[in-house]
């Protein structure tokens, strides 16, 4: 009995030890530990370097990882150029001219492949380097599971179809997040990226001029920040791509500043600001604009989910040489 026990351990801890070496489909913290030992050192490095000649890339490469999950998941369909047979998703029209860090991501890659050629998928250098820049610029850190594959290929219909739009109710975007499997705690939590980063006038500034048909504003705006960001985004056309705050409190701070301003009807984009138009999702915000630790902590766990989305691992796939084409 005792020595049956035994044998079934062994056997259990030999199934446990394959399933560790050749994957189970499952991501692992310690997928490069042996193949790229330097790979967090040279991703820290890379976007050390990035945020020190411009602090708002570390805002970019959080957008980047985010719209690279929410189309066919987690596996660098977003990072894919355009071919002659493959329509991409830089042209989508939540991408097109707005999210920016490619270069970033083609430097990080080209000094991975240096040390560990033909290892390290282009959606895990994404990840890791989203949670750098998150921690770097005042955010917390958290340790990302590894082992993504990147994707064969990319779909703009999916990038125009699955991502949110600012200009849409909660109810829409909600919607958008629950078929990526994730909820409305998510929605009210990882909006909570917009505490860096900026925003085209474009992407709000209906709330400004016209909101209502009759030359008024959105009411749910406060009044100075009304003014400031008329001031930004005069009512004309040639401004539509001049940047606001969307924290105009603390721009290039990951805190938890961006709910206090939810708070005070300061939110930039309409879809910030509806965040306080629900019960569920104005308690959430209350809860973070007063508990900064508690914010950090939950972004992270979110941040984690999101970051599972879709992902492709195993033998599916494959390690992309070049993170703007299929090998
Ligand atoms: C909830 C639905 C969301 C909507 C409707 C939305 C919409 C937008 C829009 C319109 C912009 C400005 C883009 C431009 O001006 O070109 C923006 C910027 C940004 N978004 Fe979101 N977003 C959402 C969720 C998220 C999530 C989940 C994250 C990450 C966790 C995120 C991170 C960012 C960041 C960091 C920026 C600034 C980027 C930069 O400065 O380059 N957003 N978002
Ligand atoms: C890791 O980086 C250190 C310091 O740059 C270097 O000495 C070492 O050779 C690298 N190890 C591998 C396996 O690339
Ligand atoms: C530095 O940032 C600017 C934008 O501010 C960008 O155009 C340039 O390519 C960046 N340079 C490097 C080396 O990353
Ligand atoms: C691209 O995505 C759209 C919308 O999700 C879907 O209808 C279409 O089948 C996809 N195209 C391909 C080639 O997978
Ligand atoms: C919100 O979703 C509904 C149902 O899918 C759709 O009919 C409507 O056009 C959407 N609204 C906006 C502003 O996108
Ligand atoms: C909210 O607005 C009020 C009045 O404009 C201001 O006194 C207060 O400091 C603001 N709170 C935050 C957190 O910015
Ligand atoms: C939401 O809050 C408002 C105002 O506090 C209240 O009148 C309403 O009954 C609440 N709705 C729900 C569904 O709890
Ligand atoms: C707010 O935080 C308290 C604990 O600080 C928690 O019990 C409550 O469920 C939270 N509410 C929401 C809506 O997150």
């Amino acid at each position: 009995m005792a020595q049956n026990a035994y044998a079934f351990s062994i056997i259990s801890s030999l199934c446990l030890m394959f399933m560790f070496t050749f994957g189970n489909g499952q991501l692992d913290y310690k997928f490069y530990d042996n193949t790229c030992p330097n790979l967090t050192r040279i991703i820290r490095n890379g976007v050390w370097s990035a945020i020190a000649n411009e602090t708002r890339i570390a805002a970019s490469l959080l957008r980047l990882h985010f719209h690279d999950c929410f189309v066919l998941g987690c596996e660098g369909s977003i990072l894919l150029d355009d071919t002659s047979n493959l329509r991409g998703e830089k042209n989508a029209l939540p991408n097109r001219n707005s999210v920016r860090g490619f270069e970033v991501i083609d430097q990080i890659k080209a000094d991975v492949e240096k040390a560990c050629p033909s290892t390290v998928s282009c959606t895990d250098i994404l990840t890791l380097a989203t949670r750098d820049a998150v921690f770097l610029s005042g955010g917390p850190f958290w340790p990302v599971p590894l082992g993504r594959r990147d994707g064969l290929t990319a779909n703009e219909t999916a990038a125009n179809t699955d991502l949110p739009s600012p200009f849409e109710p909660l109810e829409n975007i909600t919607s958008k997040f629950v078929a990526k499997g994730l909820n409305l705690k998510d929605v009210v939590i990882l909006s909570g990226g917009h505490t860096i980063g900026f925003a085209q006038c474009f992407t709000f500034k209906q709330r400004l001029f016209n909101f209502d048909g009759a030359g008024n504003p959105d009411p749910l705006l406060e009044t100075s920040l009304l003014d400031s960001l008329r001031g930004i985004c005069p009512n004309q056309d040639n401004s539509d791509t001049n940047l606001a705050p969307l924290d105009v409190a603390t721009v290039r701070k990951f805190d938890n500043s961006y709910f206090k301003m939810l708070v005070n009807n300061s939110g930039v984009l309409q879809s910030d600001q509806v965040l306080m138009t629900d019960n569920t999702t104005a308690a959430c915000v209350l809860n973070y604009s007063k508990s900064l630790p508690l914010f950090l902590k939950d972004f992270a766990a979110s941040m984690v989910k999101m970051s599972k989305i879709g992902v492709i691992t195993g033998q599916e796939g494959q390690i992309r040489r070049s993170c703007r084409a299929v090998n």
